[in-house]
């Protein structure tokens, strides 16, 4: 099965479920035996649930892994793969310009729990295997594109030096979904989401999801949501399921409205630079060709009046694009990463990264391309 065919049909036999099309919601906590010790595929909802088994089987297929898990949130994914794979003394070394939220999560819990956090540049490939013999690191985290100046990493080349040096490769995915990019067929152990974004699509659901190369990882993790308890609720796994089923053609729409801006967006006299892999001047342009099927949804911009007034004076000026910390949804919208995702670092960490008072990141969602680009035109005028 391609892709879309796959994204609709993979894991889900109506059959099963009464020949109900759609997954039912099964919205209990519990499901009976008959007798003691009967072996039934569900007992009990944090260990699993049949509607939260079709979404984690749909994702271990698309991304091409042996099992799928789906948390609460985000970032109770990223908890269950570290708390999983890193014990005290480990080391491990993750992209600089990682998410703010898992910055936040290193920084001020496991580093204080034993857990040696490295950051560093991995987009230069030269730095990799330097930091490798140096750290010996037990998990390598990558994230690519990243989030908001959307710089890349050879994943391919990462993994294979990571693994040489007895590294365990992490991934988060959640800018390029499964349809444009499918990182353990490019040599990554695990695979991260945040499925609030672009695999739920709609801005309605907090939901994690990870998927799992191999099936003794697969097990360890497992046991590790089951105990710690971070897991998705069934109304929440229909929801997502759904943003799936439509994921393919959205996300057409959103990297043809996304390349469309980003280039207009050069034009602007209020802008002095576009980060967009799309675009032949991004400097991972070619990176982005060969492992990307496509360059994404979001497109960020430096102001060139570098404030925080001259952002707020674009985000005010906004009249159809709203101000809100997320992205993925079919709505166009701005974040300002300085005071929203990146508030948790200090101002020396956000200007080593380029996290600017004046970067502003749009997340181009799937409305008429002319009125999103008249909307951020009229906008970014206000600062001239
Ligand atoms: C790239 C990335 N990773 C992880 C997360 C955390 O996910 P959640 O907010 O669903 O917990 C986010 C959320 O903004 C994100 O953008």
């Amino acid at each position: 099965m391609k892709f879309a065919t796959e994204a609709i049909h993979s894991s889900y036999d109506p059959d099963d479920h009464n020949r109900a099309i759609m997954p039912p919601i099964y919205q209990n906590s519990m499901f009976a035996l008959k007798e003691i010790g009967e072996n039934t595929p569900f007992r009990y909802a944090r260990v699993s649930n049949p509607t939260r088994q079709v979404l984690e089987d749909t994702m271990a297929a698309l991304e091409k892994g042996h099992s799928g898990m789906a948390f609460a949130s985000g970032m109770g994914g990223i908890d269950c793969i570290w708390r999983t794979i890193l014990k005290p003394g480990d080391t491990i070394l993750a992209v600089q310009d990682i998410y703010g939220g898992a910055y936040d999560l290193l920084v001020d819990v496991y580093a204080h729990w034993g857990i040696q956090v490295v950051f560093a540049n991995l987009t230069e490939l030269s730095q990799v295997e330097p930091l490798l013999q140096q750290h010996k690191p037990a998990l390598v985290w990558l994230e690519s594109p990243s989030n908001p100046l959307l710089r890349l990493v050879d994943i391919q080349a990462i993994c294979t030096l990571a693994h040489q040096y007895g590294a365990s490769v992490g991934f988060d995915n959640t800018f390029a979904t499964p349809y444009l990019q499918q990182p353990i067929t490019l040599g990554v152990d695990v695979v991260f989401h945040s499925a609030t974004k672009y695999l739920c699509g709609h801005s309605d659901v907090t939901m994690g999801i990870v998927v799992v190369k191999d099936a003794a990882l697969a097990k360890r993790m497992r046991n590790m949501q089951i105990m710690t308890g971070s897991i998705a609720a069934p109304m929440d796994c229909a929801f997502v399921l759904r943003g799936i089923k439509t994921l393919s053609v959205r996300m057409d729409r959103h990297l043809l409205n996304a390349q469309i801006i980003a280039e207009r967006l050069q034009t602007h006299a209020a802008v002095e630079k576009v980060f967009y892999p799309g675009l032949p001047t991004h400097e991972h342009h070619a990176l982005a060709q060969t492992q990307m099927n496509g360059f994404g949804g979001v497109v960020s911009v430096y102001l060139k009046n570098n404030t925080r007034e001259a952002s707020n004076q674009v985000i005010k000026a906004l009249d159809m694009l709203l101000m809100a910390p997320s992205l993925g949804g079919v709505e166009s919208l701005v974040n300002h990463s300085a005071s929203q995702s990146h508030s948790g670092m200090s101002t020396e960490v956000k200007d080593a990264l380029g996290i600017r008072e004046g970067l502003l990141r749009f997340s181009i969602g799937i409305e008429d391309v002319e009125d999103i680009w008249n909307d951020i035109q009229q906008a970014l005028n206000a600062t001239l």
